[in-house]
């Protein structure tokens, strides 16, 4: 079987990677970048931007693929699902339509308010400056400040946390109040993803990321820099009854998408933030999580691509996907300066001897064998355990090992950390 992965990240290479665990399935690749991890295991890498759909669509033609994965969102919104699937060739991820549910975060909330959905935060929609600088200066809380397209996963500003009132208008003001405001969670964030359809849901393991930069949840915020799961699969301050409202507000939406007749197919991403009054929806991404894929990725013990084929024909069932159960930590590098003032061209040399999985990110392979860095986050390790201990050690003992201008969080799958996290929601309920 010939599967198209399009994107050249960490989440790509463990897309890439679980595919490859079948040994019938071939790898074509289309990427900005040549991602060393992918390479080694494609059959054949077009490089061209990934929004590029015409190229990217014709390399797929040329080599005849009968499958496309796309890792993130910009092919999504440049409508790369519709002109492969046009061409022929079926895709896990979203139509351009259907991917609003991430691309547009106004359509998303007023799709989840027209359905009624569970777990929509209060929120108001913008299109004027002055009246989202009115809004935030008459609004007795803190609020959220979301611009309404794509931002990397970087552009949500929170009041109380990252900016204060001032700050907030200002930033309202720089988006031209192409905004939508919403009331500030108070919770623990957990991420639930899941295969989808267009009609069936299967879940993941519950992941929990870490998107501030330093240690001790400090720093600017960045794509993510590392991610846990535990081996049962949900987190130990979710409850089974959050995890289950959760799921029903993940199936109510793919449902809503379907009455709306534009059915969701692919990968979705909640993220959530529990709260004393229960899971309520940050935001839906429609795509793999990065970091939190290579979590789930690597204790998926069934075949992606007879996923791939599944969701395909809209045949998916609980039984066709399972997880090992095993916890696993990520910890991701980035090159020095990340978020900021990142800088690239810098040497790394990899340890040799460690148990944890590795995969390439924004790294650059020299003919040499050698690694430069690039601008973005440089690699990660993910460590398997039967406990969270075993898994964050296996991860720390590669991540130490990686010698150059490179950074990690030591604190992510810390029993430390996950203690702070339980006590806090105990606090709130
Ligand atoms: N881990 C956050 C994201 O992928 O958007």
């Amino acid at each position: 079987m010939k599967i198209l992965v399009v994107g050249g990240g960490g989440r790509e290479h463990a897309i890439a990677s679980a595919l490859s665990r079948n040994p019938d399935t071939e790898i074509y690749s289309v990427m900005i970048r040549r991602n060393p991890g992918i390479d080694a295991v494609a059959k054949k890498v077009h490089i061209c931007r990934e929004t590029d759909v015409k190229n990217a669509v014709g390399f797929a033609r040329e080599e005849g693929v009968e499958y496309a994965f796309i890792g993130p969102e910009a092919p999504l919104e440049a409508g790369i699902v519709d002109a492969l699937e046009s061409a022929g060739i079926p895709c896990i991820g979203p139509t351009k339509a259907a991917a609003r549910l991430e691309t547009d975060k106004a359509f998303c909330r007023q799709m989840m308010d027209i359905n009624q959905l569970d777990g929509c935060p209060l929120y108001r929609v913008f299109h004027s400056a002055a009246e989202a600088v009115n809004f935030i200066e008459e609004y007795d809380g803190d609020l959220v400040v979301k611009p309404i397209g794509l931002t990397g996963g970087k552009g949500v500003r929170i009041m109380g946390e990252q900016v204060d009132r001032a700050g907030a208008i200002a930033y309202a003001r720089s988006l031209n109040g192409e905004v939508v405001l919403e009331e500030r969670l108070l919770g623990e964030e957990f991420t639930l993803q899941a295969f989808v359809d267009g009609n069936h849901l299967v879940p993941m393991p519950l992941v929990q990321d870490h998107k501030r930069a330093f240690d001790g949840d400090t720093g600017p915020n960045t794509g993510g820099m590392g991610s846990y799961s535990m081996p049962d699969h949900i987190l130990p301050f979710v409850s089974e009854r959050v995890f289950l409202r959760s799921l029903a507000i993940m199936q109510s939406v793919v449902a809503a998408m379907e009455r709306a007749e534009s059915p969701y197919k692919g990968i979705l991403y909640g993220q959530f933030m529990n709260t004393a009054q229960g899971p309520k929806v940050i935001e839906f991404n429609a795509r793999f999580g990065d970091p939190e894929a290579m979590n789930v990725l690597s204790i998926l013990s069934s075949d992606l691509s007879e996923i791939v084929c599944r969701i395909s024909e809209g045949s998916l069932a609980s039984s066709h996907v399972s997880f090992e159960p095993l916890a696993t930590v990520c910890k991701y590098l980035v090159p020095e300066g990340y978020p900021d003032a990142p800088h690239a061209g810098d040497p790394i040399t990899l340890p040799k001897n460690h148990p944890a999985v590795l995969y390439y990110a924004n790294v650059e392979k020299k003919a040499s064998g050698s690694f430069l860095t690039q601008t973005s986050r440089t690699l990660a390790y993910v460590g398997l355990g039967e406990t969270l201990e075993v898994a964050e050690r296996t991860a720390e003992q590669a991540a130490s090992g990686v010698k150059g201008a490179v950074r990690y969080r030591q604190d992510i799958g810390t029993r430390a950390l996950l203690e702070r996290r339980i006590a806090h929601m105990k606090e709130l309920l």
